[in-house]
């Protein structure tokens, strides 16, 4: 397995790793989350979740990707046979499962960068109104300031700005992109938040956001906070096996999880610090309550922030909304390159395809995997409303599917470990690149918690999850 790429060495893997896990997951979803759930409480449960389970969970993904130097399904197979080969298998469909509703919600995004810097989308009146007819209508080629307003378009472009970075490869693709990327989005993410925190009543938004609601503790939190965790830190279905694989025997995993965890968090925790002052602001400029403007759900980024960033005037919006959209960009695509470097990975190395070839062909298949989530926003009814799943959206049932997947995959991952491969193995692996680990504490609270903490906590909450999915959880308590 020699030419399969690698990692120029410490900071270019954990900037593309830091890079897969700060995603949509942080800027869209991570603030409205903790919004609808209580603010602080939420994010103390989501620091557990993070520090119990999915720190445990990325040390023993990185290191069974690097002890077996190949892709999910070969990495599993070679350290456990033919069998656990079929759960790296189900890690990659996982994978092209996310990536085929990400890329649709990148899309958006994408088009809202182009509208808001080069076209007049910050003109209209209600972005309620717009953002519906705009996720409604795929393929819309009227023009806006003269940019096509198709999202269609807008979607596959990134498919192919994504299959262009990892058809370059692992060095001058995957890492080259994300040194550029990541920077670029910490300073992006750090001037909004400075801005936002000047505006008038911002302070309001900050006290919500990190004042504990003292509100008991209700299972929901925990398990919007775990399914939060998981998706945002790319767990459960090899990606970060994937990119282990690419790593030097030199470098120390053990601290480079905690980097990389902490990067990830760092970067959800602020973008709840540029969310909550801009609405409060926006609450105070139309003098209403901050309750009353609805921050909960999908909309958050693309209904109430082009408001607010409507209400900024026309130039310093422009920038300020054009600057946030091309945040969300960055984090997005470094985030999709890595969902498809997975399947991409398991062509090269199993079928011993040529890479740039599988690239393509992948992406291509990925996409028109997604177009039945791009036309479940109201253009096809059927597809909007399912009946089996409680009248929700494709889009939603996809990316609920996959939050199941992952703490799944994370669950039988830690089986894997204990049962299989031996966590005396992981030991050895975990040694290479760290002197100190036989004799360290963090060798016990791995054993700790891949042994029993992780699989009793991660199987419970899978059962809990699915019920919550198809019953809804207010049922089930
Ligand atoms: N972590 C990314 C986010 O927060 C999404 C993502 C990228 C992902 N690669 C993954 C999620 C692999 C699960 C598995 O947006």
């Amino acid at each position: 397995m020699d030419n399969r790429g690698n990692f120029s060495g410490r900071i270019g893997f954990i900037l593309a790793a830091a890079g897969s896990a700060v995603g949509l997951g942080n800027i869209w979803r991570f603030p409205y989350l903790a919004g609808e759930n209580g603010g602080a409480i939420f994010l103390l449960v989501y620091l557990c979740c993070i520090f119990l389970l999915c720190y445990p969970v990325m040390v023993g993904e990185i290191a069974i990707g690097r002890a077996a130097n190949r892709d999910a399904f070969g990495s599993y197979s070679k350290l456990g046979g033919k069998n656990w080969g079929y759960l790296g298998l189900f890690g990659i469909l996982a994978g092209i499962m996310i990536l085929s509703f990400y890329n649709v919600v990148a899309g958006w995004a994408f088009g809202y960068f182009l509208h808001i810097s080069f076209g007049d989308l910050l003109n209209h009146e209600n972005f309620g109104n717009f953002f519906g007819e705009y996720v409604n209508d795929i393929i819309d080629v009227s023009s806006i300031n003269g940019l096509a307003n198709s999202n269609l378009i807008f979607s596959l472009v990134f498919m192919a700005l994504t299959a262009i970075i990892v058809s370059l490869g692992i060095q001058k693709g995957i890492e080259a992109s994300t040194k550029i990327m990541m920077p670029a989005l910490y300073l992006i993410l750090i001037g909004i938040i400075i801005y936002s925190l000047t505006l008038p009543n911002a302070i309001e938004g900050v006290k919500f956001y990190l004042i504990p609601d003292l509100g008991e503790l209700k299972i929901q939190t925990v398990v919007d906070g775990l399914k939060q965790a998981f998706f945002s830190l790319s767990l459960g279905m090899g990606a970060l096996i994937t990119y282990g694989s690419y790593l030097s025997k030199k470098e120390n995993i053990t601290s480079s999880a905690a980097v990389i965890s902490m990067a990830d968090t760092s970067v959800a925790f602020f973008a709840g610090l540029m969310v909550f002052p801009l609405v409060h602001f926006l609450a105070y400029k139309l003098e209403i309550n901050a309750q009353e403007i609805g921050t909960s759900g999908p909309p958050l980024i693309f209904v109430v922030l082009p408001q607010i960033f409507h209400e900024m005037g026309p130039l310093l919006g422009r920038f300020i909304g054009g600057s946030f959209f091309l945040l969300v960009c960055f984090a997005a695509l470094t985030s999709t390159i890595s969902l498809l470097e997975v399947p991409v990975a398991y062509l090269v190395d199993q079928k011993k395809m040529n890479r740039k070839y599988v690239v393509w062909m992948v992406a291509l298949l990925i996409f028109i995997c997604g177009l039945p989530s791009m036309v479940s926003m109201g253009m096809i009814p059927a597809l909007n409303k399912l009946t089996f799943y409680r009248g929700q959206d494709f889009l939603t049932f996809i990316a609920d599917m996959s939050d199941i997947t992952l703490t799944i995959g994370g669950c039988l991952m830690t089986i894997f470990i204990s049962r299989r491969w031996g966590i005396h193995n992981m030991d050895a692996e975990l040694a290479l690149g760290n002197e100190t680990y036989m004799q360290s504490g963090v060798r016990r609270f791995l054993h700790i918690t891949i042994r029993w903490v992780a699989p009793i906590l991660l199987g419970f909450l899978s059962i809990v999850i699915i019920l919550e999915k198809f019953f809804g959880i207010a049922n089930l308590i």
